[in-house]
């Protein structure tokens, strides 16, 4: 089966260039399943039911998120009726929306995906190694479904890596988020797990982190804000990573990242097309 996992839309320019290049991937590499984080679509904070299903209408099955999710106030209302829409699975009990759900593929595969965030160096949740091993219990790999897309939303490398070899064998991707900037480890863990430290954002790199690089700079300088970060509007980089599983096991067959568009250098899965 054949995966996509876009990092951070963020803003209108990564939106956009998300928006507009998954028809043609999904259509043109036989795509079976595609997953998008979109905490900073709406203007770089949140994402709004609009900004939500222009996403998936462009062909994302699932839109997951991180510490954004509820910038936008209207998210804790529309979350429960909209089951595509993830937010991390550790929010304490009674949070609304989901943190997992299974869905099925366009090949008719059954794929479970668990929006998860790190406590490293951000606000703390309950404990996220827990939390998806009580997310995943119920649906074993190459058993119950067919492949488990994990989103480790987190700030330090190290959570990260130790999120992929704690579920390693037992998942088909372990991929991070939040950092807004592709990692160059991609690689399959030894059990088979597919694994990559940052997918990167959906947006403009001539930027920090897909805002005005202007506002930033200054808070660096001065410590003081002068203005709202508000996202930079020049052509976005669609930043992702790709993996192929294997039908029968659910695991990772083989890894690369995804590049298209923008400043940063293009590259194409070498096992598409
Ligand atoms: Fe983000
Ligand atoms: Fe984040």
């Amino acid at each position: 089966m054949k995966l996509l996992f876009l990092g951070d839309l963020v803003g209108r320019a990564g939106r956009s260039a998300a928006i507009e290049a998954l028809p043609g991937l999904i259509e043109e590499n036989g795509l079976d399943f595609v997953v998008v984080n979109g905490e900073n679509s709406a203007s770089g904070f949140g994402i709004t039911e609009q900004i939500l299903q222009d996403v998936v209408d462009a062909g994302a099955d699932v839109v997951t998120t991180g510490n954004h999710v509820w910038d936008q106030r209207e998210t804790l209302v529309y979350i429960d009726r909209q089951p595509r829409l993830l937010r991390p699975v550790n929010f304490p009990a009674g949070t609304p929306g989901r943190g997992v759900n299974i869905y099925s593929a366009r090949n008719g595969a059954q794929v479970a995906v668990v929006n998860v965030m790190g406590r490293v160096y951000m606000d703390p949740l309950d404990d996220p190694f827990a939390a998806v091993e009580r997310a995943i219990a119920d649906c074993p790999l190459g058993h119950v479904v067919d492949a488990i897309i994990i989103d480790m939303h987190a700030e330090a490398t190290s959570e990260k890596q130790a999120m992929g070899h704690f579920l390693d064998g037992r998942v088909s991707l372990v991929v991070g988020t939040h950092t807004h900037v592709p990692t160059a480890d991609h690689q399959i863990l030894p059990g088979g797990t597919a694994y990559m430290s940052d997918a990167g954002m959906c947006g403009d790199y001539d930027s920090v982190l897909g805002m005005e690089k202007e506002e930033p700079v200054q808070r660096f300088l001065r410590k003081v804000p002068s203005s709202r970060f508000t996202p930079a509007l020049g052509e976005a980089t669609v930043c992702g990573v790709a993996v192929e599983t294997d039908d029968r096991t659910g695991l990772a067959v083989a890894v690369a990242p995804l590049r298209v568009g923008g400043r940063l250098e293009p590259v194409i899965p070498h096992f598409w097309r």
